[in-house]
C-alpha cells in the first residue's frame, strides 16, 4: 500500500523547489502518495489562518510531512510557524546532516556529520523572557529536563547505530552552566553506557566550534541542547557550502517533518533559479525515516553527480541552470 505524506508546498521559492523535489521522488518510484495542505502565506490567503486545522490534521494522520519554506508575516500571530509546528507535535529532535559535495563552495572535502539538536527546551524557547520596568535588566528562564535530555541523547545513539556511524560527541557547557548543561551531561553519560558499541566523546561547546573549523573529520554524530545546536548546525552548514545544501528533519514520536533549512528566498521567488538540493536532501532524510534507505542513497548519489555538472546547476552553485533543469539532471542520474 502506498504511504501517504502531507506536503506543504510553502511560500516564495517553496512551490518551485517542491515541484522539482516531487518530480525526483516520482522518478524514484517508492510508492509515495501526497496530500497537499497549506501553511504560511499560502494558507493565510486561502483561509485567513497561517496554520489551518486541516493541515495539522493531515500531519497527524500521515505522521510524515515534507515542507517547503514558510514566510511568517511580521507582527501576525505566531513568532514562527515552524516553531509552532515543533511545539504542536512535540518534534523533539532536530536532525541536520552536513555533507560536503565536490564542486560546491564547501570548505572541506569528505565531511559527513550530523547534528542532533534538542528542539523543545533550553534557552532557545525563550521561556520567562522579561525586561524590568526601568529597561535595565533582561531575564530568561533556561529549563533542561531529565526526560528531554534522555530522549534526545538516546535518539542520537540510536541514529548512530542504525546509520552505521561510530561515534557520538556530547556537546555541553557543564563547566559553567553547572545546573542545566550539567544535568544534560549527566544524563548523556547514563544513556551512553547503554551503547558500548558506539564511541562517546564529550566536548565543551566553545572548543567544539574551534574543532569543527580546524578538524571537522573527527565528528560523526553531535548531540547537544537547543541553542548550542542551533548555532553549531549552521556552522556545519557553512563548512559544507551554505544553506542551499542544508536539509533538516524535525522528529517526534507521533510525527516527523522534513524540510530545507533555508527560507522562502523572496528575492529570487518566481524566477525558476532556486536550488532544490536542500529540500531534496530533506526528502532523502524522509526516505530513510520511512525505511527506503537504498532509495535515499540513490537520491544522494544522483544529487552528488548532478552538482558536478556546472551547466545544469543553479546560480547559487556557480552555474547558469534552472530549478527544473537541475531536477532533470538529477532524474537522469537515477
Ligand atoms: N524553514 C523555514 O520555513 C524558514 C527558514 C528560514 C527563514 N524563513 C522565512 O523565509 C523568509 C526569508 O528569509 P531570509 O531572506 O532571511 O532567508 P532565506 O534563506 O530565504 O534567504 C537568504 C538568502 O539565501 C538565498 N537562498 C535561500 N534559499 C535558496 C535556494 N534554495 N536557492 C538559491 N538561493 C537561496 C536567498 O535568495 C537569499 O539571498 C522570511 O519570511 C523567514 O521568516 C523560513
Amino acid at each position: 500500500m502506498a504511504q501517504t505524506i502531507a506536503v506543504i508546498r510553502g511560500d516564495g521559492i517553496g512551490p518551485e523547489i517542491m515541484d522539482a523535489t516531487l518530480r525526483v521522488l516520482d522518478a524514484l518510484d517508492v510508492g509515495l502518495a501526497c496530500e497537499f495542505v497549506d501553511a504560511g502565506l499560502a494558507a493565510h490567503a486561502k483561509t485567513g489562518e497561517l496554520l489551518p486545522q486541516a493541515t495539522l490534521d493531515a500531519i497527524a494522520r500521515h505522521r510524515v510531512a515534507l515542507k517547503g519554506p514558510l514566510t511568517t508575516p511580521v507582527g501576525e500571530g505566531f513568532s514562527s510557524i515552524n516553531v509552532e509546528l515543533r511545539k504542536r507535535f512535540d518534534l523533539y529532535a532536530n536532525v541536520r546532516p552536513a555533507i560536503s559535495f565536490p564542486g560546491t563552495r564547501a570548505r572541506y572535502e569528505n565531511i559527513d556529520l550530523v547534528t542532533v539538536r534538542e528542539n523543545t527546551e533550553g534557552a532557545y524557547i525563550g521561556e520567562g523572557q522579561a525586561l524590568s520596568a526601568d529597561g535595565q535588566t533582561a531575564t530568561l528562564t533556561q529549563k533542561i529536563t531529565r526526560r528531554g535530555s534522555e530522549r534526545i541523547v538516546r535518539y542520537a545513539f540510536e541514529l548512530a547505530r542504525t546509520a552505521g556511524r561510530r561515534k557520538v560527541t556530547v556537546v555541553h557547557k557543564a563547566n559553567i552552566l553547572k545546573s542545566t548543561s550539567g544535568l544534560f551531561l549527566k544524563v548523556a553519560r547514563e544513556v551512553a553506557s547503554d551503547y558500548p558499541d558506539i564511541e562517546t566523546h564529550e566536548m565543551i561547546v566553545d572548543n567544539c566550534c574551534m574543532q569543527l573549523v580546524m578538524n571537522p573529520w573527527q565528528f560523526d554524530v553531535i548531540v547537544t541542547t537547543n541553542l548550542f545546536g542551533d548555532i553549531l548546525s549552521d556552522l556545519c552548514a557553512g563548512l559544507v557550502g551554505g544553506l542551499g545544501l542544508a536539509p533538516g528533519a524535525n522528529i517526534g514520536s507521533e510525527a516527523a517533518i522534513f524540510e530545507a533549512v533555508h527560507g522562502s528566498a523572496p528575492d529570487i521567488a518566481g524566477r525558476g533559479i532556486a536550488n532544490p538540493c536542500a529540500l531534496l536532501l530533506g526528502a532523502a532524510q524522509m526516505l530513510d525515516h520511512l525505511g527506503h534507505v537504498p532509495a535515499a542513497q540513490r537520491l544522494r548519489a544522483a544529487i552528488r553527480g548532478a552538482i558536478a555538472d556546472k551547466d545544469r546547476v543553479t546560480p547559487d552553485l556557480g552555474g547558469s541552470g534552472s530549478t527544473e533543469g537541475f531536477a532533470d539532471a538529477i532524474v537522469a542520474r537515477l
